[in-house]
């Protein structure tokens, strides 16, 4: 059932080229509109909407977290994202105005459900992002869109990440065609990416091997940070909990603007840090930025392992190993950065002789608070 896959985690990393092209199979129509039937919630509720409010917990709170970024840009409406854990207990200001939407792998995670039926209290309506047909959440939401990963079973979340990033930009650009934004255009030509972004994850996988050596490599290391900024922030956050439940190293994703507040202190001789680069297209001043921490960190002997786009020479001096990913939308570049950051998790579990569908102390749904 492994499909000639040592682990489960390799097979569905595989999948992803798929899984991706599946969550977005019958949403786009023939003139490259959305046609989000499964939301609904009617468009006029849709067209009121003063808030968007994401929980979820883990790897769903990374994709979350990226939501936030596409949903405020394309619709500009004020977008919040929250651990469901912590949402709940802490009075959250809601309304018959506000979208929550709930981001679920399993639609089992009880800390997840506990936050929608709170916001359902306040008289809001809840959209579940699910991969679980039938599952709790999608049962007691106002709505639901379902990913099409298929079955996850692997603990560690690898489709059902991508999937549910496809799930959140569908969301985001709908809320932006309903309601109509000065981002029209680009909205359309983000579709049209979108539809092609399959084939570039596929690109990613095969370009692989020198990622698992790079793991391989530094297995014995105690401590791997991870820095992204905009986007690459949570694809940060995501390598370094893949990590830590993966290879139980100690991992960190930081801001990269905030290395100068504290982290860079953490900086040691062949200390391995994960960059991740916007395109030097686009938000052009967020990666020179980035950029120069790369060449700080190097001052102060960091072993720097850069993600950039295709194409973006600036970097080369400066990173001691270099993966290549597609030029992509800046918005769209999770999808693509984090695969290499899956790979490298996966294969230093390997390394290190771990269960790398079993990590120690986890389970695949946590159906307890
Ligand atoms: C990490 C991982 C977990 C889950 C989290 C939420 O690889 O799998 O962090 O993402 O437990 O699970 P769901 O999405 O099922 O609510």
């Amino acid at each position: 059932e492994k499909g000639g896959y040592d682990y489960f985690m390799l097979k569905e990393i595989a999948e992803q080229p798929k899984a991706v092209a599946d969550t977005l199979l019958g949403r786009i129509d023939a003139a490259g509109l959305l046609t989000l039937d499964e939301v609904r919630i009617p468009v006029h509720e849709l067209r009121e909407i003063d808030k968007v409010v994401i929980v979820a917990c883990g790897t769903a709170f990374h994709a979350g977290l990226i939501a936030k970024y596409a949903i405020e840009h394309w619709t500009r409406i004020p977008c919040e994202v929250e651990l469901a854990s912590e949402f709940r207990y802490r009075d959250p200001i809601l309304g018959a105005r506000s979208l929550v939407i709930a981001i679920s792998q399993s639609g089992e995670t009880m800390d997840t459900l506990m936050a929608l039926r709170h916001a359902r209290e306040q008289g809001s309506k809840v959209l579940a992002i699910c991969n679980t047909n039938g599952s709790t959440i999608p049962r007691e939401s106002d709505a639901v869109l379902y990913t099409h990963a298929g079955p996850e079973v692997a603990v560690a979340s690898t489709k059902a990440f991508l999937t549910q990033l496809v799930a959140c930009y569908l969301v985001a650009l709908y809320l932006g065609q309903v309601r109509g934004t000065k981002w029209g255009d680009e909205i359309q030509a983000v579709i049209r990416d979108l539809s092609q972004i399959s084939g570039e994850v596929e690109r990613v996988l095969e370009t692989m091997e020198p990622v698992r050596e790079l793991a391989r490599s530094v297995a014995s290391k105690n401590t791997v940070l991870f820095l992204g900024r905009h986007v690459g922030y949570p694809v940060a956050l995501e390598g370094a909990l893949k990590l830590k439940e993966l290879a139980y190293m100690h991992a960190e994703g930081f801001a990269a603007g905030e290395l100068k507040h504290g982290p860079i202190a953490l900086i040691e001789e062949g200390m391995p840090v994960v960059v991740v680069v916007p395109s030097p297209r686009g938000r052009s001043v967020l990666h020179d930025k980035i950029v120069s921490n790369i060449q700080e960190i190097r001052a102060r002997g960091a072993m720097t392992i850069v993600i950039a786009e295709e194409g973006d020479e600036t970097v080369v001096p400066y990173a001691d190993h270099l993966i290549r990913i597609p030029a992509t939308p800046t918005l769209l570049q999770p999808l693509v950065a984090t695969v290499p950051l899956q790979v490298f998790a996966c294969e230093l579990a390997t390394a290190r002789g771990n269960e790398v569908d079993q990590p120690r102390n986890l389970a695949k749904s946590v159906t307890v608070e």
